[in-house]
């Protein structure tokens, strides 16, 4: 979704624009543009598609050292060069890039046209640019005040002056923003990504707070004018951890990276000893957990899916009610907040709006919120009481995979930690953790039938439709394979209970709806093989994901076999060859896997 860069320093300012809009382009966009500040004024370029293209239309000779670049991913009006960022007051004078939505855009609008603005797009970003060029304020600062005082709704903005050509100014509210520091040049992001190669040295701006870049500093305030008085913090990300590293797309990267990542989720975390987890970062005391009488789990698309897997285990171990909802329903409905009740949200980004919306919601209200995340630093992360941190590494394909692999280990720790201050046994926290450790070289043993995966993959492929079915802790396992398939490839795939085919669904099937089927070994086998033979018996082609010891042949059924682990932590494997058909079954259609079609990476919009 939208991204922001900046530079001010001594370098010209346009091709380090173009290379952070390319290190953001993967968390989707339709159009980009830049603005760089130089002796005869503002140059400002927009374009339509791919940063290449507007990279393309750069004239050659740019020699500012002052800029702002940004990727629109279209919210008010559609994908044009007119709405591309910048935006630029009537006089050129001030450019504005920005993330979020002003929601009082339709009347500041009319108010502005009435004044006699003419104005130029279609978007809400726009207003901002007159609002500042109307200012009678001295300082750029006090002109972006004055126009914030007029504006509502989510913020990350990035301002620059040709009367102040020495500074960018920058805003936040509910939309991320970063400062990176260099020797005598300062960067700007909404995204880590977009700064590593220069700079791992960082400032994460907080809701409220605004900054004033120059080329040798920087200083943070907020909207009183207050000195907040940030100082830097090192990054740990590497900028070789963004590479593809010799692959073809992310997506397979990252579902390859799986075994070191959920490596990396459980180190120093499983207490042996104890059979118990460590999870200091919750913040959370034994008696503390003891008095919680509920979990909720609150997440967005596959991260809520994996929200059910956890409340399964949190039922399962810890013997706790629990359960999941889509963090983008629970903050419009006015929920209910129990103050014994743990609120567990979920999240890779960290800065999916929803969810963080969700937070504000659980703790306006009072209520105990922590959080699984994976970016170090987000939003969420920032806001929560406590969390645990998913160490999967960067994660750049839309579609998620080594991040989900890892909040499923987080959400297991969770379960087994809450489940040793209630009734799960030492032996049986022993069980878990074992099973755990087991995991990585499980994932191994999975992706190694890659080639065999791939060739099911492009049967699916030819495929308008498919079925997904599991049940119970197979089902959250069948949600997400439907997910993946329809994000990469496109084709239309649902997600049913087994349980539930007959009632309804089976209508559908034919030779054309291939059906995959999660079909672990355990009490519900027996079940969910006579559900298969329906399918089979109205020709619906299937495919089973199933373990070792459930033999399908004689039915005719095509099997992927996992290895087994503990009856618990087995949907975590039942996964990993949902990810592989999807891949497969995108790459046999020849989609642009990194980058589906009108989806982005964090979605920081609601
Ligand atoms: C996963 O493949 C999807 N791209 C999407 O459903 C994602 O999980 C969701 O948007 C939540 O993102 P988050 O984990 O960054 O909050």
């Amino acid at each position: 979704m939208c991204g922001i860069v900046g530079y001010i320093g001594s370098q010209p300012a346009a091709p380090l624009l173009v290379e952070g809009l390319q290190r953001l382009e993967y968390r989707g966009y339709d159009s980009a543009g830049l603005a760089v500040l130089g002796r005869t004024g503002t140059t400002v370029v927009r374009t339509v598609g791919r940063v290449r293209g507007l990279e393309a239309a750069l004239p050659k000779r740019l020699a500012g050292k002052v800029g702002i670049g940004h990727t629109r991913w279209a919210t008010h009006g559609p994908a044009a060069e007119r709405n591309a960022h910048p935006h630029r007051s009537e006089d050129g004078r001030i450019s504005v890039v920005h993330n979020g939505i002003i929601d009082n855009a339709t009347a500041l609008r009319a108010q502005l046209t009435s004044a006699g603005v003419e104005l130029a797009s279609d978007t809400d970003t726009e207003v901002v640019a007159h609002l500042v060029a109307c200012s009678g304020a001295d300082t750029l600062e006090g002109a972006v005040l004055e126009a914030l005082d007029r504006i509502t709704g989510t913020y990350a903005l990035a301002v620059v002056d040709e009367r102040h050509p020495d500074r960018i100014v920058v805003a936040r509210n509910g939309s991320p923003l970063i400062i990176g520091v260099g020797d005598g040049e300062m960067f700007l992001a909404s995204d880590v990504a977009a700064l590593v190669r220069h700079t791992t040295s960082v400032v994460h701006l907080d809701d409220g707070e605004l900054a004033t870049i120059t080329a040798t500093g920087f200083r943070t305030f907020t909207a009183d004018g207050e000195d907040t008085g940030r100082t830097p913090v090192e990054i740990a990300v590497a900028a070789e951890d963004l590479e593809l590293a010799g692959h073809e797309h992310y997506m397979r990267k990252e579902m390859l990276e799986q075994p070191d990542s959920a490596e990396a989720v459980i180190r120093g975390r499983l207490d042996e000893r104890f059979g118990t987890a460590r999870l200091d970062g919750l913040n959370l005391a034994p008696r503390e957990l003891r008095g919680f009488r509920r979990v909720k789990i609150l997440g967005c698309g596959s991260a809520y899916y994996v929200g059910q897997l956890g409340a399964q285990l949190l039922e399962e171990l810890a013997r706790v009610p629990a359960d999941a909802e889509a963090a983008s329903e629970f903050r419009y409905r006015n929920p209910v907040i129990e103050p014994d009740t743990l609120y567990v949200v979920v999240s890779q980004s960290g800065e999916t709006a929803d969810t963080a919306f969700a937070v504000q919601e659980v703790k306006r209200k009072g209520g105990q919120v922590v959080a699984l995340v994976n970016v170090v630093g987000s939003t969420i992360a920032r806001e929560v009481d406590g969390g645990i941190y998913l160490h999967a590494g960067p994660e750049i394909a839309v579609a998620s995979t080594k991040a989900l692999t890892n909040m499923a280990m987080a959400f297991a720790m969770l379960a087994l930690l809450i489940g040793r201050v209630h009734d799960l046994s030492v032996a049986d926290g022993k069980r878990i953790i074992n099973g755990l450790k087991a995991i990585p070289a499980q994932i191994r043993e999975i992706l190694d039938q890659e080639g065999e995966i791939a060739e099911l993959a492009r049967e699916i492929a030819g495929s308008q439709s498919a079925f997904y079915i599991g049940r119970v802790r197979g089902f959250p396992v069948a949600r997400e394979g439907a997910q993946k398939l329809k994000e990469v490839s496109y084709i239309h795939a649902e997600a049913y209970q087994t349980s539930e085919l007959k009632h309804g669904p089976l209508a559908l099937i034919d030779e054309s709806m291939p059906t995959v089927a999660i079909i672990p070994d355990d009490d519900l086998t027996d079940r969910n093989v006579a559900a298969a033979e329906q399918v089979l018996a109205r020709k619906g082609p299937l495919v089973a994901i199933t373990h070792p010891g459930v033999d399908l042949s004689h039915l005719g059924i095509r099997s992927i076999v996992v290895p087994r682990n503990e009856p618990e932590l087995d949907p975590i494997l039942l996964t990993i060859p949902t990810q592989l058909i999807a891949y497969h079954a995108a790459l046999a259609l020849g989609h642009d896997i990194d980058k589906p079609r009108n989806l982005a990476k964090s979605v920081t919009v609601e």
